[in-house]
This record gives structure tokens, C-alpha cells and sequence, in this order.
């Protein structure tokens, strides 16, 4: 009914629709109808309610609110529990917490704005409100821990090409993008996705994985430490982009791999991976836990880890901080 209600308040934007004619067309009591309405409105919608003239959906936000995102969700697992916050803490932790509960498979959690967004190797992660996807997804893989690594690979695949990149057929943004190493895209050598994977997994078996996307859609100002490695994904393109859209293609791409892995192994999405990767032929500095070098990035390995040639030979790297130096013209 809630839906139907909208539906209605949607196709009359702007609008004032009485509360009776509501009534009359849904077959519903007035007082249901003032119900849905006051639940609308708690969950995000901008309805301005008049004592005479009824009710009148004032604009059509781009709001990240579940009914918009079923409006438009092409996926069959991905996307068929939504957690929707305002504001949260991390996606990350609470999707963590519904997958500990044993949320279904493809459960996510979006929010508007993160209090305490996570980022890699202890960072954080600017999360302004209603300016980027700020999601997560929980995914209970049929594989061994030692291939989690590979899902934060299968995850970059996913959203790079509902980003619109190589050849994407469902490209939303149009945007010329890359992977560097493992998950980071980025557009003009500045970052507008990160990728942060977290799981839970016995000796032998992952519990689940909990894959965290960080998307800057419409970021115009940055906090000055990363104002020169950081845009946005409008920015880029030098549109508006609908983050329903794109959160609902990255769902979309993100299961088309994923099922592929699961029947093909992670073989297709390792080739995927080298052909958007930005991170191969380029010379990188790599800042691990307890070493630093540099070298050229060669190669993937089957597990996943980048291969960098350096003077003392072939460095395997699992973890880290990968940066690509900038091209010298000579
Ligand atoms: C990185 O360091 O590049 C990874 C950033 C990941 C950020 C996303 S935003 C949604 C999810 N919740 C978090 O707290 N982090 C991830």
C-alpha cells in the first residue's frame, strides 16, 4: 500500500492530491492513508501534507531509500534486503553484524552519510551526506578463506564496469576509469571508489564476506589532504549522475561476476581484472607493513597478489599500499 501510495504521490509530482481521492483510488481508510503517509515522510520523502488540498510529494530526491532502489533492482540476490540508514557509523559494521546474525546472502546496507566510514589499512573514509554510495553487501562465497583476497578483485570488476568502462554494456556514467591494485578505481589518477573487504572465516570455510564500496558521485570539495588524490564521479563527467542508477548497475555487474566465479572459478575474473587494470606496466612504490620498494608492476599471480619486478628480483605482494608514480617524459 505504501508503494501504491507513492506511486500515486510520484505520478502527481508536485502536485496536491487529497487525501480522499487517495482513499478512493487505493480502497484504503483516510486514516491508513495518513499513516503511510507519515511513514513516508519518516523514512526520507519530502511530502508536504495541506489541511485542505491533501498531500504533494515536493521533489523527487535521489535518495538511496529502498523503494526507489527496488524500483529499479535487476538483480535476483543482490539488493533483496536492504538496510537503509540516514546516518550510520559503517555500512561496513552494521552489515557485519546482520551477516553475524545470519542475514541472507546479497542482504546490503546504504546510507546517506557515514560518521565513521572505514577505509583500508586503518584509514578513514570521507562520507558526506547524499553525495556518494556509501554501501555494503554481504556475501556468504562457497569458497575457502585463501580466496576472499580475490573476492575484493571480483568486487572492483563489478563496480568498474557498472561505472561504464571498457566496454561495459550497462555503462551509467560513461566515465573512463581503471583498477589499481587490488581494488581502488580510479579516474585522472584520482581516486572515486574504494573497496574495502572484510570476512568471517573458520579454518576452512568463509562465514561471510562483507564488501564495502565507497563511490564519490557528487563530491565537489574535499577535505584538503585529499583534495589532490580524491574526485567524484560527476565531477568527471561533468553531469549529475542518479545514484539509484548506479548503485542498482553496481548490484547488477557485481552479481553477473560473482556468479560467474562461482561456476568458472576466479580465472575470468583475474583476465577481467589485468585488461582494466591501471597498476600493470607502470612503475609502483609499494609501502608493505614492514618493508618499502619499488619496481614495475608486472603481473597478477592466481591468488591475486601483484608481482613487481625490482633489481633484487620478483616481489609478491598480498597486502599493502600500492602507489603508481607518475609517467616521467624525457
Ligand atoms: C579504501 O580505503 O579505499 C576503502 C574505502 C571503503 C569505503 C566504504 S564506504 C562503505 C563501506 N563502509 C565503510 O566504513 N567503508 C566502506
Amino acid at each position: 500500500m505504501r508503494t501504491a501510495i507513492l506511486e500515486l504521490l510520484k505520478h502527481n509530482a508536485g502536485q496536491y492530491i487529497s487525501g480522499e481521492e487517495i482513499s478512493r483510488n487505493l480502497n484504503v481508510s483516510r486514516t491508513a492513508v495518513w499513516k503511510h503517509i507519515r511513514a513516508l515522510k519518516q523514512s526520507g520523502y519530502d511530502i508536504e501534507a495541506h489541511s485542505r488540498l491533501g498531500y504533494a510529494l515536493r521533489q523527487n530526491t535521489d535518495r538511496l531509500l529502498p523503494a526507489e532502489i527496488r524500483a529499479q533492482l535487476t538483480s535476483a540476490v543482490l539488493g533483496q534486503e536492504i538496510h537503509y540508514f540516514s546516518e550510520v557509523d559503517s555500512t561496513n559494521n552494521e552489515a557485519k553484524k546482520l551477516a553475524a546474525n545470519g542475514c541472507p546472502e546479497g542482504t546490503i546496507v546504504v546510507a546517506e552519510t557515514q560518521a565513521a566510514g572505514r577505509g583500508r589499512l586503518a584509514r578513514g573514509w570521507f562520507s558526506p551526506f547524499g553525495q556518494g554510495i556509501w554501501l555494503s553487501v554481504v556475501l556468504r562465497p562457497p569458497f575457502g578463506p585463501m580466496d576472499a583476497a580475490k573476492c575484493t578483485l571480483m568486487a572492483a570488476i563489478g563496480v568498474n564496469r557498472a561505472i561504464g568502462v571498457n566496454r561495459a554494456i550497462n555503462a551509467v556514467t560513461g566515465v573512463d576509469c581503471g583498477i589499481k591494485w587490488p581494488n581502488d578505481i580510479l579516474w585522472n589518477n584520482r581516486k572515486v571508489v574504494g573497496i574495502l573487504t572484510e570476512m568471517s572465516a573458520e579454518i576452512d570455510v568463509i562465514n561471510y564476506v562483507v564488501i564495502g564500496m565507497g563511490i564519490n558521485v557528487s563530491i565537489e570539495h574535499f577535505p584538503s589532504e585529499l583534495a589532490p588524490i580524491a574526485a567524484s564521479l560527476s565531477v568527471a563527467t561533468g553531469r549529475s549522475i542518479s545514484r539509484v542508477k548506479l548503485l542498482t548497475a553496481i548490484l547488477a555487474e557485481l552479481e553477473n561476476v560473482y556468479k560467474l566465479v562461482k561456476k568458472s572459478g576466479f580465472a575470468p575474473v583475474l583476465a577481467a581484472w589485468r585488461k582494466e587494470s591501471i597498476t600493470l606496466g607502470r612503475q609502483v612504490d609499494v609501502r608493505g607493513f614492514d618493508r618499502s620498494f619499488s619496481g614495475v608492476a608486472i603481473d597478477i599471480d592466481a591468488d591475486g597478489a601483484l608481482l613487481v619486478k625490482t633489481p633484487q628480483g620478483i616481489e609478491r605482494v598480498l597486502a599493502g599500499d600500492v602507489s603508481i608514480s607518475p609517467v616521467v617524459f624525457r
